[in-house]
């Protein structure tokens, strides 16, 4: 290149024309290559929107609604059109519709948010009002200038169905053997004690020795036939009384307290009548699953309640034991199917399940249920 020291006026003022031109040329095609690599990744971004079988949903932080992918049209009913620009509580049922506006105000305030981060089983509302489980996962997007919320939802109506279907055949299935163990092996034994009480009557006579043995067998069984007999309670817990849950709770603190030498206690005053047999049946499961966790997992147990309320319109069911708690951290809860089923069940009744500490140091499981499911009105004009 020419030294620009020795150019004349004309001349450098060329070129300098020419070197702003050859600038403002490179500065469009960088552009260019920009923009079109970005249309290409939009136009991809929006290949994998259309085509996830999860329904995806961006909200900002008003909880408008800015994007809606082609498999939430196909679970909500709606088209995008019909719902953008939309508050994202069209989707969902009461209560949350009403207090979803909520929900965002407090985690705008403190930062604390309830479901994000974290998958979990929520409700949702179609078009046509009918309600359907579904799984939810929220993650925050910080843009440059603001935040947005996407929610990855999954319809798990067969999910649920199938989970309600495995508990009742497992529930069927244990009440069967628990009958058959009471009306065919607990007859069976208890022939069996009587026939060697009358043996024992007839060796008093001939053979102390020998009629002892005999009272010895007898007694054997008898103690044979009342574990059978608890068993099958076990198995076949909740009978058709309103006192049905009362009774089988009450029995299940008190065959803990004697098989696992610790002090369960079942606390219920005044007496909660139950009359929903699957509420009830629900309702001992979970209870018997606290109680055999509070052991399992407690480590040192010396007191295990079992208490039944009912309150503000609902019956609480809780299960508190004096041990080490739950432990803090996700990995640990988990695992089990425990829970889970806890979890499953109290769904089905239309109950809340809440697991936590106490002033012990253990841990507690508290059920609640709306009380007009556990006892509905009496069907009148019939
Ligand atoms: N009463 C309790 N005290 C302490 N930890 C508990 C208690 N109940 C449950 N846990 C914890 O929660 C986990 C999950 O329980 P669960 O789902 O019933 O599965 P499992 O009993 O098969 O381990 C347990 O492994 C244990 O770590
Ligand atoms: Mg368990």
């Amino acid at each position: 290149m020419k030294d620009y020291r020795k150019m004349s006026r004309d001349e450098l003022l060329g070129w300098i024309t020419q070197f702003k031109s050859r600038q403002a040329a490179r500065a469009r095609t960088r552009k260019q290559a920009a923009l079109s690599a970005l249309g290409d990744s939009e136009a991809r971004l929006r290949a994998i929107l259309e085509t996830a079988v999860e329904g995806i949903i961006t909200i900002n932080e008003r909880g408008i609604i800015e994007s809606f992918n082609l498999a939430s049209e196909k679970m909500f009913g709606y088209l995008a059109a019909e719902v953008i620009g939309k508050n994202v509580s069209v989707l969902m049922p009461e209560p949350h519709h009403a207090q979803h506006d909520g929900y965002l105000a407090n985690y705008r305030g403190s930062g604390q948010a309830r479901i994000i981060g974290i998958g979990r089983e929520v409700s949702g509302r179609r078009k046509n009002g009918t309600v359907f489980p579904m799984d939810l996962s929220v993650s925050e997007v910080q843009l440059a200038d603001r935040r947005i919320f996407t929610g990855f939802i999954r319809d798990i109506t067969e999910r649920k169905q199938l989970e309600k279907e495995i508990l009742e055949i497992s529930e069927r299935e244990q009440r069967r053997i628990g009958h058959d163990l009471h009306d065919g092996i607990c007859q069976h034994l208890a022939g069996i004690e009587l026939m060697s009480q009358v043996l024992e009557q007839k060796l008093e006579r001939r053979s102390r020795d020998g009629s002892t043995r005999a009272g010895t067998i007898a007694k054997n069984v008898r103690e044979t036939i009342s574990q059978t007999r608890a068993l099958a309670r076990g198995l076949s817990p909740v009978t058709l009384e309103a006192e049905g849950l009362m009774s089988a709770l009450g029995e299940l603190a008190e065959n803990t307290s004697k098989i696992f030498r610790v002090n369960c206690q079942f606390q219920c005053d005044p007496p909660v009548p139950v009359n929903d047999q699957a509420i009830s049946t629900h309702l001992f499961r979970i209870a018997q699953e606290a109680v055999s966790n509070a052991l399992r997992h407690g480590q040192k147990v010396r007191r295990v309640t079992i208490q039944l309320q009912a309150a503000d319109g609902r019956l609480w069911l809780s299960v508190s034991d004096d041990g080490t708690g739950f432990p803090t951290t996700k990995a640990a809860n988990g695992k089990g199917m425990g829970l889970r089923i806890m979890q499953s069940r109290t769904g089905m009744i239309g109950g809340t399940l809440a697991i936590g500490g106490n002033p012990a140091g253990g841990a507690t499981v508290t059920i609640s249920v709306p009380a007009a499911n556990a006892n509905p009105a009496p069907q009148h004009g019939r």
